[in-house]
């Protein structure tokens, strides 16, 4: 039997965590046509936006209209970033049928990111949790810092557990862990996923993972091996948290569908619509993108025509 699943699931974040980064607005209906383009690779999630304080990320002031925009697309559900019930009023009054909230496992990020202690975010989340259950709209929740803080260093995998839990414990269907800054290794990822094994199980557990030092890769095989099924990446690899001094870009999605694709594990995702997504991305934003399998796959193409 293989060590690895037949199957994961994808989790696409570029149109939010990919797009919170940049110093440029891209405009919303650039968002949409990039969005669209993700969506035709057959990713199954899409976090399209974030019903954040439109001054606190100003490139995504424009989350209302870029939700009313979203197409419909069989087999892709898109979702939204939340960080309290003001945000989630947006989201359900845009028609998400899911959300995503994040903390902090380090109180010092989760301060500066969302201007409240752990103990304050949990109580401001518990309106959330119910309102959602009563609205029949999914929960996802990020553990952000889980491999370290950029400004209290090191995380203990106790505290990455801790959060998780009291998240699971109050309706999150699923708990992200993310590498905000990209800090993690692979024996790290070993130790937090110990500990977060013991409190919520795999199956509920995805990835993600900035790719800041080159380890996220090697992170998520980690995962893999350990049971986890869902990765978070973005379009090639453009991302970071205005947060998080040093946060660059997540691992690139045509990175991880390639490395998963060539281990004869199924995404669903096809990576030739996912390199003209990203050839789209680079169009959009003017620059080289820092996907590796994007740069390799779309060199292949321009070396085929001559
Ligand atoms: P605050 O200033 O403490 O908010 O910000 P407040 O509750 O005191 O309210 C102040 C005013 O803001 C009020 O308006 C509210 O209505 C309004 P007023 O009465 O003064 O007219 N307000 C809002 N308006 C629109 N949308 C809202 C909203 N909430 C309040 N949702 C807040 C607190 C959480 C809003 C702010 O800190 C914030 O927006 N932070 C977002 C930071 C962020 O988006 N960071 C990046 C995403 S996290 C990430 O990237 C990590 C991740 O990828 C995982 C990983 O990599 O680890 C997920
Ligand atoms: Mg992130």
């Amino acid at each position: 039997m293989s060590r690895y699943p037949d199957r994961v699931q994808v989790y696409e974040v570029g149109p939010r965590d990919g797009l919170q980064n940049e110093s440029a607005f891209v405009p919303t209906e650039d968002k949409l046509a990039l969005i669209g383009a993700l969506a035709a690779a057959g990713l199954p999630r899409i976090e399209a936006t974030s019903f954040v304080h439109p001054r606190w990320i100003p490139p995504l002031a424009d989350a209302d209209r870029v939700a009313a925009g979203l197409p419909t697309v069989e087999g892709t559900l898109f979702t939204a970033l939340v960080p309290n019930q003001r945000g989630l009023d947006r989201a359900l009054a845009a028609g998400m049928r899911e959300v995503a909230v994040f903390m902090s496992a380090s109180e010092t990020h989760n301060q500066r990111n969302i201007n409240k202690s752990r103990d304050a975010t949990y109580t401001a989340f518990e309106p959330v949790f119910a309102a959602c259950a009563e609205a029949g709209v999914a929960v996802r929740a990020y553990v952000s810092t889980a491999w370290g803080c950029p400004y209290e260093g090191d995380v203990a995998p106790a505290e990455v557990a801790g959060v998780a839990r009291r998240l699971a414990e109050m309706g999150a269907y699923a708990i992200s862990l993310g590498d905000t800054v990209g800090l993690g290794n692979p024996a790290q990822t070993h130790r937090v996923l110990d500990a977060v094994e013991a409190v919520v199980p795999m199956d509920r557990v995805a990835l993600h993972m900035h790719d800041t030092r080159g380890c996220a890769l090697a992170n998520c095989l980690v995962g893999l091996e350990r049971g986890v099924t869902t990765f978070d990446a973005s379009i090639a690899g453009l991302g970071g948290c205005p947060y998080a001094p040093g946060a660059s870009g997540n691992l690139a999605t045509e990175d991880l569908v390639y490395m998963l694709h060539g281990m004869g594990i199924e995404t669903g995702v096809n990576l030739d619509r996912l390199v003209d997504a990203g050839l789209l991305a680079q169009r959009l934003l003017g620059r080289t993108l820092p996907g590796r399998a994007l740069q390799a796959l779309a060199g292949g193409r321009s070396e085929g025509k001559s």
